[in-house]
C-alpha cells in the first residue's frame, strides 16, 4: 500500500484558532510523525509526504524559516526513524537547502537505509513540471522519448489545469501521477 499525503490546511488550521502560521506548521509536523508511526504499526509499506514545494519558496522569509527550523528538529530526531525500523527517503532538488539540513537528510537516510517498515518518502522543494525535465535528462535518450510519449497525454491533461481554478493542485497530480505511473523514476531522483 502507498499512501500520499499533501501538507495543506496548516495555515487554516492556525488561522482558525487564532494562532501564527507557525504554529500551525509546527502542528502539522507534529500530526506527521504521529501519522508515520500508526502507518509503520499497520504495516503499510510506503507513504509519499509532499512536504515543502519549489513554490513555497515564495512565501513571506520567516515562514519559511520556521519551516526549516521544523524539518531541522524532524531530523535530529532522525534516531527514531531507526529505532522505529521507519525508513527515510527525500526526494526533489535539495541543492538549496542549507548544508546542515542536507547533512542531517543523509545521516537520516543513510541511518535508516537498512529498516524494513514503512519507508516515507519526503518530497522537499519538489515540483512535478521540474521532475519530468530532470528524470529525461538523467535517463538516456531514447528512454526519455519513451517516457516523454508515454507521459504525454498526462502531462498535457494536468499542463491544462494550469489555467484553470485547480492550478495549485497540478505540481502535486503531476508528482503523484509520476509516483503511481513510473515508480522506478524515483530511483533516478
Ligand atoms: C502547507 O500548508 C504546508 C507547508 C507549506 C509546509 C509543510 C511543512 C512542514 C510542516 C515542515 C515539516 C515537514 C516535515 C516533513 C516534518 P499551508 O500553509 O498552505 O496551509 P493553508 O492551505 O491552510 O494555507
Amino acid at each position: 500500500t502507498h499512501i500520499a499525503i499533501i501538507m495543506d490546511g496548516n495555515g487554516r488550521w492556525a488561522k482558525k484558532r487564532g494562532l501564527p502560521r507557525s504554529a500551525g506548521h509546527s502542528a502539522g509536523a507534529d500530526t506527521l510523525k504521529k501519522i508515520v508511526t500508526e502507518c509503520n504499526n499497520m504495516g503499510i509499506k510506503y507513504i509519499t509526504v509532499y512536504a515543502f514545494s519549489t513554490e513555497n519558496w515564495k512565501r513571506p522569509d520567516d515562514e519559511v524559516s520556521s519551516i526549516m527550523k521544523l524539518l531541522e528538529d524532524y531530523l535530529r530526531d532522525a534516531k527514531n526513524f531507526k529505532d522505529e525500523n521507519i525508513r527515510a527517503n527525500f526526494i526533489g532538488d535539495l541543492s538549496p537547502l542549507s548544508d546542515e539540513l542536507r547533512s542531517l537528510i543523509k545521516e537520516a537516510e543513510d541511518g535508516s537505509a537498512d529498516a524494513t517498515g514503512t519507508t516515507v518518502n519526503i518530497a522537499l522543494n519538489y515540483g512535478g513540471r521540474d521532475e519530468i525535465v530532470r528524470v529525461a535528462a538523467q535517463l538516456g535518450s531514447l528512454c526519455a522519448y519513451m517516457y516523454l510519449l508515454c507521459f504525454g497525454f498526462i502531462a498535457v491533461l494536468f499542463l491544462l489545469r494550469a489555467y484553470g481554478p485547480g492550478s495549485r493542485l497540478l505540481n502535486v497530480l503531476l508528482s503523484i501521477a509520476v509516483f503511481f505511473i513510473l515508480p522506478q523514476a524515483v530511483v533516478y531522483l
